[in-house]
């Protein structure tokens, strides 16, 4: 029988995903109502390894849903990548009395959680992240309103590409995945879309793309090109050269990492973070909460995260047709 969860823990971890604070209310709300103790720690696990842990009541958590960001701060730690950084966190775990931990970040993030889970801290990991890269899930909290926030001022730059008859690369986040890049790539009607998992540098065959596109009327060309590729500014350089068109670069940046999360980020959010709370409730360790198949289900951390994942072959196709 496991020994029953007194206090639990919750961090943020990685990068900031809007949707966080959404799930760290729910953590602290669905503990309070079972009874439990809660304490927030700033800072992810640098905030751990300095002992940067508070009390969290029900007050100080309301407000909290509609905001972008998280409210304990996130941060990424070296120091706890290393075993001495993890053992010296499960420690101050226990000298605090956290004996159940919520982990809400990205695959990284889930590591830490595994290796705390092994040092005898009951963990569970919810899957925070823009970029939609974690293998067990088909939904991380933050992407539906990153990509919104990208889709909004993609067709900002189109009205203004349009008016000029230009070429416009737009860089979207995303240093291994290509799912923000693919997203808005349809929604906004891209002529090209360029992902990490795909893109073979065949910039001739975008300059072609782009000559006989002018040929037949077309007054703009969206290319939308993920992070993980970059190079957007001499890119447009080399594009310009070889077409005689013009071509600006926009790198969104980080504006689609913050802002109100969507209606989707705090629904999910909410539920994965009861969720978590009710399995370390009924004493269970390791797991990842997941969205998969349309329903919400929880995997061992260690099968989480030897999974692997990758863009739909199909609708890479269909983007590819649609932007003909
Ligand atoms: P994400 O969680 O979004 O993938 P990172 O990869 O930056 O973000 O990981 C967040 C933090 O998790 C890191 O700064 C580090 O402290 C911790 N972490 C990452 N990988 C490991 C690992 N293999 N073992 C222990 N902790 C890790
Ligand atoms: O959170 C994911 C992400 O936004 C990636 O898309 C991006 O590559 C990375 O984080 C950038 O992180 P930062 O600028 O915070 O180091």
């Amino acid at each position: 029988m496991a020994k029953e969860i007194k206090t639990i823990g919750v961090l943020t971890s990685g990068g900031d995903a809007p949707g966080m604070n959404a799930a760290i209310r729910a953590v602290v709300r669905t503990a309070l109502a079972n009874g439990k103790k809660v304490k927030g720690i700033l800072k992810g696990y640098q905030g751990l390894l300095n002992e940067e842990i508070v009390e969290m009541e029900k007050s100080g958590v309301s407000n909290i849903i509609q905001k972008g960001g998280t409210v304990l701060g996130t941060a990424r730690s070296i120091e706890f990548t290393t075993e001495e950084g993890q053992k010296k966190g499960a420690d101050i775990c226990r000298k605090h009395g956290i004996d159940g931990l919520v982990v809400i970040g990205g695959d990284g993030s889930f590591r830490g959680a595994q290796k705390l889970a092994n040092l005898g801290i009951n963990a569970i990991g919810i899957p925070g992240t823009i970029d939609l890269d974690i293998a067990c899930t088909d939904y991380t909290i933050g992407f539906d309103t990153a990509i919104n926030t990208a889709m909004e001022a993609i067709d900002k730059v189109r009205d203004t590409s349009t008016s000029h008859e230009r070429c416009s690369i737009i860089e979207v986040m995303g240093r291994h995945a290509g799912y923000i890049a693919l997203w808005c790539g349809i929604a906004n009607g891209a002529e090209d879309i360029l992902l990490p998992e795909r893109y073979d540098n065949d910039e001739q065959a975008l300059i072609n793309n782009i000559i006989d596109n002018r040929k037949h009327g077309k007054k703009h060309h969206i290319i939308i090109n993920a992070e993980g590729i970059g190079h957007s500014e001499s890119m447009a350089r080399r594009i310009e050269a070889a077409t005689g068109v013009e071509t600006r670069a926009t790198i969104l940046g980080h504006i689609q990492r913050g802002g109100s999360p969507t209606c989707k980020d705090r629904m999910y959010a909410s539920i994965m973070g009861s969720y978590a709370v009710d399995l370390l409730c009924a004493g269970k360790s390791k797991r990842v909460v997941a969205y998969a198949g349309g329903k919400y289900v929880d995997f061992d951390i260690n099968e989480a995260l030897a999974m692997k994942k990758d863009i739909s072959e199909y609708q890479f196709k269909v983007s590819q047709i649609l932007g003909k």
